[in-house]
C-alpha cells in the first residue's frame, strides 16, 4: 500500500495515501479537486503550477509529495481568506489576462512579492516585478498588463 503523507492545504490538514514521488500538483489537482493549480510543462520551466510551500512560492509539478509532507501548501484557491487578493483585483480591473493560462501560478508568485513589499512598507516597482515574473511563461503574451497589474497592486 502507498505511504500515507499528511499535508495542510489553504488550512485544511490532509492525509493522502499515494507512492513518495507523486508531484504535489496532482496531489492538489486529482486527489484535492483544487484544480486551480496548472499543469504547464512538468519540467519546472514555466511557472504555471506555482503554489506556496510554507509560504515560499513553489512549483509543485516537480515537488515530490514526500518533500511537501508536514508543510503548509496554499493554492490559488486559498490566497486569502478576505476575498481577491489585491493582485487578483488588479489583474481583473486591468483585463491583463487573455486565456488566464498562467494566471494562477503568476498571481501566486506576485501576491508573495506584493504582500512581502507591504510587511517591509513600501511599493513594487516595475523592474522588481519583471524580475519575479521572469521565470513565468505567458503565451498569449499579456505581460506588460499584468506587470502594470502587479505594480498597481503593490502600489496599494
Ligand atoms: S507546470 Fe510546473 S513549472 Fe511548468
Ligand atoms: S493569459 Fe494566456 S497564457 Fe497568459
Amino acid at each position: 500500500m502507498p505511504d500515507a503523507h499528511r499535508l495542510t492545504v489553504n488550512g485544511r490538514d490532509h492525509e493522502v495515501r499515494c507512492p513518495d514521488g507523486t508531484p504535489l500538483l496532482w496531489v492538489l489537482r486529482d486527489r484535492l479537486g483544487l484544480t486551480g493549480t496548472r499543469y504547464g510543462c512538468g519540467v519546472g520551466s514555466c511557472g504555471a503550477c506555482t503554489v506556496w510551500v510554507d509560504g515560499q512560492p513553489t512549483h509543485s509539478c516537480d515537488t515530490p509529495i514526500w518533500s511537501a509532507a508536514g508543510k503548509s501548501v496554499v493554492t490559488v484557491e486559498g490566497l486569502t481568506e478576505a476575498g481577491p487578493h489585491p493582485v487578483q483585483r488588479h489583474l481583473i480591473d486591468g483585463q491583463a489576462g487573455q486565456c488566464g493560462y498562467c494566471l494562477s501560478g503568476i498571481v501566486m508568485r506576485a501576491a508573495a512579492l506584493v504582500d512581502q513589499a507591504h510587511a517591509e512598507g513600501r511599493h513594487v516597482e516595475g523592474d522588481e516585478v519583471r524580475a519575479a515574473l521572469d521565470g513565468h511563461l505567458c503565451r498569449c503574451g499579456a505581460h506588460n498588463r499584468i506587470v502594470d497589474a502587479v505594480v498597481s497592486a503593490g502600489g496599494e
